[in-house]
């Protein structure tokens, strides 16, 4: 079976301060995506919503109070996220499939068939930390990577904290005792990572991998295999 690998692409990454940053990050993307193609690999990319998730649930939690309805919300946002990136690898030919996949076991057949599997969130009770995760057991890849905007797993919260301690690897006991395990984050809450995909990648014995994704070339260190900065749970 060729190799499978799956990313989830935190929402924020889309939308740094700086336009300039957007684009040149938008365009290192779409360079990796090209290299996983050229190589003959399969990359499954799971998009966070980011701020268009944010700005929604809050529109709508004045007049909606039922949590999994504010989900919804968050969820369309991904999808619209998803869809950007979908898109921006089309624009230059990309091999990546063309609907965004609504569950995880549609996005592993879909990775079948083509390089390139983009999506976003699929049902109320988690993030799209846990649909990657969901995403990586259905497409046998024993590892998921977790791109977001910190370097590390930190023990407390470094912006916060000055003295707050990174990691480079860790148990998921330890990740746990951090990031709590199973109990999801209310609509649109944001934590290093989803304690329902940590729950979800310790059942599934699934490697986790937390980088910062600005900086795609961690990324595709992670992705070739190669010794990467950030943190590795397993
Ligand atoms: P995100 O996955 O974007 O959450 O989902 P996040 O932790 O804020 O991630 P970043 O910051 O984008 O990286 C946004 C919201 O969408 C809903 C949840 O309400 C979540 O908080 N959602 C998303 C779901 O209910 N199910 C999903 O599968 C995905």
């Amino acid at each position: 079976m060729t190799r499978r690998q799956v990313v989830a692409l935190g929402g924020s990454l889309l939308r740094p301060e700086e336009a300039e940053q957007r684009t040149a990050w938008f365009g290192q993307l779409r360079q990796l995506a090209v290299h996983i193609e050229g190589n003959g690999r399969h990359l499954g990319i799971v998009v966070g919503g980011g701020l268009p998730a944010r700005e929604g649930i809050e529109l709508a939690k004045s007049m909606v109070s039922n949590s999994a309805r504010l989900d919804e919300v968050g969820i369309a946002a991904t999808r619209l996220n998803a869809t950007i990136i979908q898109q921006i690898f089309l624009d230059i030919g990309c091999d990546v499939a063309p609907i965004i996949p609504t569950t995880t076991e549609q996005a592993a057949k879909l990775l079948d068939a083509h390089h390139l599997v983009v999506m976003g969130g699929t049902t109320p009770g988690h993030t799209t930390d846990a649909v990657a995760v969901g995403f990586a057991r259905d497409a046998g890849a024993g590892h998921c990577i977790i791109a977001t905007n910190v370097s590390h797993v930190f023990d407390k919260d470094p912006r916060e904290h000055e003295d707050a301690k990174s990691f480079s690897t860790m148990t998921f006991d330890e990740l746990a005792s951090i990031t709590g395990i199973g109990k999801p984050l209310s609509p649109g809450a944001s934590a290093v990572i989803d304690p329902v995909a940590v729950g979800w990648a310790q059942n599934s014995a699934i490697t986790l991998a937390v980088l910062d994704g600005r900086d795609t070339s961690i990324l595709e260190q992670a992705l070739d295999g190669k010794p990467f900065e950030g943190t590795l749970i397993q």
